[in-house]
């Protein structure tokens, strides 16, 4: 059983919880009918403060497909939170309908306080530029499938890694294994915040930081393109010096191994040109299906969890 009740950030798993839950994800992708009827009666509520297409509907489609249903809104304004209803209240009543809820905000923070008053276990599905844990997930099965090990690699991390927090979830969350090492690849001013350099590495020298995309290319076992985070930025005109950093295109993938694999947490906007999808490194489509299959195994996870 994993040993949270909540999944709030990914500092909080352990890395025997994250062999648990991509194990039983490994499972589910092998034979996906033996898990139909699972969660026969739950319910999943998804409160979306904050647009997605990939976090909600892979949520949704994971109940759907372990046999339970969803009730939710992808939009705040749909919901009473326009007439000033607090967090807490909104998320209080949902978890009077629902059994687990899967919520992103817009607010740093806004999962954990939705986990003070809600009668059912929470699920962070992003909260401002804090914390993405079930991205985190998604990428180590990623991961796992390709590569068959979550050990002894060479990860290379490209674009907003200020910003990106999927890159700071994934960086700590890989750092629990053996013999990774990191190639952080950013312009300064969207270099890795020294506050996470400290908390993820602590007293590890495993990483080296360039600003050189060509010159990481034939060191990387996996690749990780993020899009620049423009809403994020305070100021448009850095953005606009910033988004057109790293634009991989088929040219520059000449000096790649070709074992190497190229993920994407996605949504891009041109950070990867579309004459790389059709190669056979790019992961990127298949890594959001894993998204389903990664938050179906942790819906049965912690309704389990609670359960005990
Ligand atoms: N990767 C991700 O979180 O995508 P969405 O914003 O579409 O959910």
């Amino acid at each position: 059983m994993i040993s949270i009740k909540n999944l709030l950030t990914s500092e909080e798993l352990y890395k025997e919880d994250i062999d648990e839950i991509v194990n039983l994800a490994n499972d589910i992708i092998k034979s996906p009918l033996d898990f139909s009827n699972i969660c026969d009666g739950k319910i999943l509520g998804t409160l979306f403060f904050e647009p997605s297409t990939r976090t909600r509907l892979s949520f949704e489609s994971a109940m759907i497909r372990l046999g339970g249903s969803v009730v939710g809104f992808s939009d705040a304004n749909v919901s009473s939170s326009t007439k000033g209803e607090s967090l807490q209240d909104t998320v209080r009543t949902v978890s009077q309908y629902a059994d687990i809820i899967a919520m992103r905000h817009p607010q740093e923070g806004a999962a954990k306080l939705a986990s003070l008053t809600a009668d059912c276990p929470i699920i962070n599905a992003g909260d401002g530029g804090h914390q993405h844990p079930t991205q985190t997930l998604t990428d180590v099965l990623t991961i796992s499938q390709y590569k068959g090990t979550l050990e002894n690699h060479t990860i290379g991390l490209v674009g907003d890694l200020k910003y990106g927090r999927t890159v700071h979830s994934l960086l700590k969350v890989m750092n629990l294994f053996d013999n990774n090492n990191f190639i952080l690849i950013a312009p300064e001013e969207l270099k890795l915040p020294t506050y996470v350099k400290e908390d993820v590495f602590k007293d590890k020298h495993n990483y080296i930081e360039t600003t050189n995309l060509d010159e990481a290319m034939d060191k990387v076992d996996i690749l990780y393109m993020t899009r620049i985070q423009k809403e994020r930025f305070f100021s448009m005109s850095q953005y606009t010096r910033l988004k057109d950093s790293y634009i991989l295109d088929k040219s520059k993938l000449k000096k790649a191994r070709e074992d190497m694999i190229i993920m994407h947490p996605l949504p891009r906007v041109n950070e990867i040109s579309t004459d790389v999808d059709k190669d056979p490194r790019a992961v990127y489509f298949n890594q959001v299906k894993y998204g389903m299959y990664v938050r179906m195994a942790l819906i049965m996870k912690l309704l389990e969890a609670n359960n005990a």
